[in-house]
């Protein structure tokens, strides 16, 4: 159970005048003037049914640069099959053969694959370069040759035998097809979740999020090329509704591997609840949803670091990661300090398309999203509780522009402290110094979600308090760093509440629900 020990990709700088940037830029000059047209992979075909959908980024909505094909249920109930069918020889590949298509796929994306995935992310998800590389190829390379060990680790789990007896485990593949959905945020998700689940044998229907179909077209490539059988992952697209039911309805379902929103995952497990007699296996669930992700400072922390987290945590990549902090609780003795440093940085952020590199922020992914923060912004701006101190315009003339924006509230409870806005808008809270026990309390109470947070303190009984206090508030806690950037194989990301099962992706927890061992003794 030997493969090269994994080491995380080494995130390339894209400095003016190195090779990667010129490389990227120039790929994705050919993209954004070309149109590419997506059909369903469903085994060895390309399906094109004429129902279409337009592509375009959401910096630049009345620019085409595609369409893709959507599927109809019996398309759906074809992925099945197919996925059923190729599964026959799937599941009993040895491993060492389906390490090797994965470890291809991690070198291509590597290499000659590099500049298109990331130009592909920074196209139709509004990525900057430097988002797009540390997601689309540095996690996403990590998931592939981290799951790659993490197989071989979980096959070396073996009972103890005795004389005359040989007691073993053999670590089958679930019995059924897995349903694999991918949110729009991040590329490696979208290519970790099917891979993971194929990668321990079993066969994926994929369906992508409608704004992500783009680059998951590229990741789709990338497989192929890299010896993927046919059949293995279906991807289809097309009613989200029609897909989840008809896949949901199939006695073969035997698992979803989500990211996504709370709401929807809770309807699919209502729906898993309500057909369970149907099936022929209890299937795996497991999802990452919601966030809603925090910041607290300590009287004790700099405040320099504490605003440099915000900045970051809150408005990279617009505030769409599932990890971005997008509530503080900040000591009324650091305020002064944090509040004219964020303020700076914020007023210095650049926003705009991808292409210019000097662009920091760039638009939201779609209309619904920018109405929903321009909502929570007017609301903020309207309120007596609240105050927007930096940021708070928006422009949906040409992208799904919001400024990355600052609310200050005097109610800890505000709606921004504790509703899920996914965009560039963070919530401050300044506390009393001398209340910073019962400020934790507060923190606690509005965690709903509890996918990530961070605190600040250079005192080491604040530090062992806080992390108490907090024990179940984030299933990501960090200590003395932004909340965003989980790496794979370091830090294992997930949460539990309402932000999903915790199933930690990117670590050998994850890749053990996508095995039903059986237990063999042998007496000789
Ligand atoms: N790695 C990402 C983060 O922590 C989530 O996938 O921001």
């Amino acid at each position: 159970y030997s493969v090269p020990t994994a080491i995380n990709e080494v995130v390339k700088s894209y400095a003016p005048g190195s090779p990667e940037r010129e490389s990227v830029l120039k790929t994705y000059k050919e993209l954004y003037n070309s149109t590419v047209d997506i059909p369903l992979f469903i085994g060895d075909e390309e399906i094109k049914t004429g129902n279409t959908k337009r592509l375009f980024p959401p910096f630049d909505h009345q620019h085409t640069i595609g369409q893709y094909h959507e599927a109809d249920k019996a398309l759906v109930e074809k992925a099945i099959s197919t996925a059923l069918e190729a599964r026959e020889k799937w599941a009993t590949m040895p491993w060492e053969h389906r390490a090797a298509i994965f470890l291809k796929a991690a070198e291509l994306l590597a290499g000659p694959y590099r500049a298109k995935i990331n130009a592909a992310t920074m196209l139709a998800q509004g990525k900057t370069v430097h988002q797009a590389e540390i997601d689309a190829a540095c996690e996403f390379i990590d998931f592939l040759r981290f799951n790659v060990q993490f197989m071989t680790e979980i096959y070396a789990q073996q009972p103890v035998s005795s004389e005359g007896i040989w007691n073993r485990l053999e670590h089958r593949p679930l019995e059924g097809f897995v349903y694999a959905v991918t949110p729009f945020n991040f590329t490696a998700i979208a290519g970790n979740l099917p891979s993971c689940v194929a990668l321990m044998g079993n066969v994926v229907v994929w369906k992508p999020s409608a704004t992500q179909v783009y680059s998951a077209n590229v990741i789709m490539e990338v497989f192929q090329k890299a010896g993927l059988p046919k059949g293995v992952i279906n991807m289809i697209n097309g009613n989200s509704a029609m897909i989840t039911d008809t896949l949901l309805d199939s006695p073969d379902f035997a698992g979803i591997h989500f990211t996504g929103s709370t709401g929807v995952f809770n309807s699919m497990w209502a729906k898993i609840g309500q057909n369970i007699n149907k099936y022929k296996t209890y299937p795996r669930i497991v999802g990452e949803t919601g966030g809603k992700d925090f910041v607290w400072a300590h009287p004790s922390s700099n405040p320099i670091e504490v605003a440099t987290a915000l900045t970051r945590g809150s408005f990279e990549y617009q505030g769409q990661k599932c990890s971005a902090a997008s509530r503080a609780y900040i000591p009324a003795s650091l305020w002064d300090a944090v509040k004219e440093r964020v303020v700076a940085d914020v007023k210095s952020f650049k926003m705009g398309s991808p292409e210019d590199t000097s662009n920091y922020v760039s638009a939201v992914i779609t209309e619904g999203s920018f109405d929903k923060l321009v909502k929570a912004i007017e609301d903020a701006k309207a309120s007596n509780e609240a105050e927007v101190i930096v940021g708070g315009g928006y422009d949906k003339s040409k992208g799904w522009f919001i400024e990355p924006t600052v609310i200050v509230t005097t109610n800890p409870k505000y709606d921004t402290m504790a509703t899920e806005l996914f965009g560039p808008v963070l919530t401050i809270y300044v506390y009393e110094d001398a209340k910073w026990e019962e400020s934790l309390k507060l923190v606690d109470e509005t965690s709903i979600y509890a996918l990530t947070g961070a605190i600040f303190s250079q005192d080491r009984y604040a530090i062992d308090f806080a992390a108490k206090a907090l024990v179940n508030a984030a299933g990501n806690f960090y200590i003395n760093d932004k909340p965003t950037g989980a790496v794979v194989g370091q830090q294992p990301f997930g949460g539990a509440r309402a932000s999903g099962t915790n199933d930690k992706a990117g670590s050998i927890l994850n890749l053990l629900r996508w095995v039903s061992p059986r237990t063999i003794k042998e007496t000789f």
